[in-house]
């Protein structure tokens, strides 16, 4: 270990590295089996990126009507594209009304009906009847501010449970034994002391990397360092190459407009004033998914017929909805339209456009959030020691297209079920396993190259050039030429790091270096998200491929696994191999799903 660091060791059984909705979650859960937890965490726990989630939660409470957790399930099935895990879907759909019970009874302050129940709202995609409608009201709401409720609760019972939090403190790498985890080393951002933990497992709750692209509903923090650590440990990411855009991020600002906006009642026009998206999804109209109405939106602005001077947005029409409605269930979103595009909602229609929301892909996990890889034949083999919770795993629930609200249940569910599946799995008390001699030598190998680094570009130059890329090579439409000119450009970028200029040496509040670290973490994802999307020849979900505009069942409904081997300026160097969709539920309460056309 390099002399030139101040290390400091601990010990615990388990550690989570992040502390949104679903590190929380975990955190909690492992506390709770009585297994001493740290969660280490970049930033304040309640500034997390669940922080920004806004309309709610989604689980078959039927409150406002029928429900059951099977149609739930079928319309994340249909909203997948058929990409998703039935076992994996069964499970989250199954456990969430209890999942959401819980959170009351943590806390959280739910919108109320005027019978005291928990209120929902309608989300995109989500109907009644096994898809046959009318819409469902399923997703639970506390006002359009349920992610920040959810943290404070959640972090308040981690600390009813007795885990520690190591606040404000960066990960660096995982430590890696023959395939096997064994802890992770983190750098203490307000004193930059170098920190190794070892733990008998480590939970990668780190969230999505919106931040690869130039526009971003995603907070800037959203770097996917657990991702890229994944990476860096040789392991594989999976279905990088569906991103979700959000139809309505505000048009020039990116900020998120809440689908519940639409949910309550908004609706979209373009520069005639038409409903277009009766056109489109003659059923769900305005309330079809996300992937649906962001391309619809494309199309229109394509077509001419976008608003704005320069036709290159939508509108969003809240204006007609009772003053009450915006004041009492949209609060949050009528503050953020007057303030991020001097819109009065109860008057004005509001600019939007689709924008980076969300990330399906992520690392490769089993229902009980443990990490797998495909290994010797094996496409379902787990990785000792490592699990991922949330936006950073890929379990995979969202398949091609996450349904609004379902991300919020995807925290909660799998950071539970990871919380159970580590308390099986480590006894309280038992030693930690020794870490091995070198370990983190790789992770004190990179801070130094980056902190010393003297070259002639920028970190924010090299960024820039990397979202620019994302953004128009990768977007909600993709072609062959797009995406085969997208492959060499964020390779080249890549390459770019080996020129990178650190201006900073110190390692005390050095958010030079840190952003640096980040744009390396973001740029491994940007390569394989780029490389993945190339290589799938087929339409599905959030990945439209113009040439091949056609779901391919055939050919194509399964997983991409993908590995970064461009390490060291290499610049490329993405394996790709590919794993099965599970087509099978846990229990004879539903059978599979069987693949048909999508329409709304
Ligand atoms: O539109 C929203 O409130 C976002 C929710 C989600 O992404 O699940």
């Amino acid at each position: 270990m390099s002399p030139a660091y101040q290390i400091v060791d601990h010990a615990y059984d388990v550690v989570v590295v992040g502390a949104g909705g679903s590190g929380l979650r975990a955190t909690m859960g492992a506390a709770e089996q009585g297994l001493r937890t740290a969660c280490i965490t970049k930033v304040f726990p309640t500034r997390s990126h669940t922080v920004a989630a806004q309309g709610g939660i989604a689980a078959s409470l039927g409150n406002m009507g029928p429900d059951h957790w099977t149609w739930h399930m079928y319309d994340t099935v249909k909203g997948s594209d058929w990409l998703g895990d039935q076992d994996a879907i069964e499970y989250l759909c199954r456990e969430a009304p209890a999942a959401v019970y819980e959170l009351e009874h943590a806390g959280v302050p739910f919108s109320r009906t005027p019978e005291g129940r928990i209120y929902q709202r309608a989300f995109g995609g989500m109907m009644q009847n096994m898809g046959a409608g009318p819409p469902a009201q399923r997703t639970c709401a506390a006002a359009d501010r349920t992610g920040h409720a959810m943290l404070h609760a959640l972090y308040q019972q981690s600390l009813r449970f007795k885990s520690e939090f190591f606040i404000e403190y960066f990960a660096l790498d995982l430590i890696m034994e023959g395939g096997e985890c064994r802890g992770v080393i983190a750098l203490c951002l307000e004193d930059g002391s170098v920190h190794r933990f070892r733990s008998h497992a480590v939970v990668l709750a780190t969230g999505g990397y919106g931040r690869a692209y130039y526009t971003a509903t995603s907070a800037h923090t959203c770097t996917g360092d657990g991702n890229a650590m994944a990476l860096r440990a040789g392991l594989p990411l999976q279905d990088m190459e569906f991103v979700q855009f959000h139809p309505t991020g505000i048009y020039g600002a990116g900020v998120l407009i809440t689908e519940g906006a639409r949910g309550e009642g908004g609706y979209l026009t373009n520069s005639e004033g038409e409903r277009f998206m009766e056109r489109y999804a003659p059923s769900a109209k305005d309330l079809a998914s996300r992937d649906v109405v962001s391309r619809s939106m494309a199309m229109e602005i394509r077509e001419g017929r976008g608003v704005g001077k320069d036709k290159d947005h939508i509108h969003l029409h809240l204006n007609h909805l009772e003053a009450s409605v915006l004041a009492e269930r949209l609060p949050g979103i009528t503050e953020t339209g007057k303030v991020f595009a001097g819109v009065d909602l109860t008057r004005q229609p509001l600019p939007v456009l689709p924008t980076v929301h969300y990330n399906m892909g992520g690392i490769p996990t089993n229902y009980h959030g443990e990490a797998v890889t495909l290994k010797d034949g094996d496409p379902d083999s787990v990785v000792p020691g490592l699990f991922a919770v949330g936006e950073a795993a890929c379990v995979s629930v969202h398949g091609a297209n996450r349904l609004g609200s379902n991300s919020l249940i995807d925290l909660v569910v799998f950071g539970r079920a990871a919380g159970l599946r580590l308390g099986e799995l480590i006894k309280p008390g038992t030693a930690q396993p020794t870490p091995p001699k070198a370990a983190g030598e790789l992770a004190l190998e990179r801070l130094d190259r980056f902190r010393f680094a003297s070259g002639g570009s920028p970190t924010a130059a090299i960024r820039e050039r990397m979202q620019r890329t994302m953004q128009s090579d990768c977007a909600v439409f993709r072609t062959e030429a797009t995406l085969s000119e997208g492959v060499a450009k964020i390779d080249s970028v890549y390459r770019e790091m080996e020129d990178i200029r650190t201006t900073d040496r110190s390692l005390i509040w050095n958010t030079d270096l840190i952003e640096t670290l980040e744009l390396d973490n973001l740029l491994a994802q940007a390569v394989v998200t780029m490389h993945s999307a190339a290589n799938r020849k087929e339409s599905r979900g959030g990945h439209m491929h113009e040439d091949y505009p056609e779901r391919d069942d055939a050919n194509w409904m399964k997983h991409t696994i993908a590995w970064f081997e461009g390490w060291g300026g290499k610049g490329g160097g993405v394996r790709i191999d590919y794993r099965p969709v599970h087509d099978y539920t846990l229990s004879d309460e539903i059978e599979y799903i069987k693949p048909k056309a999508r329409v709304y």
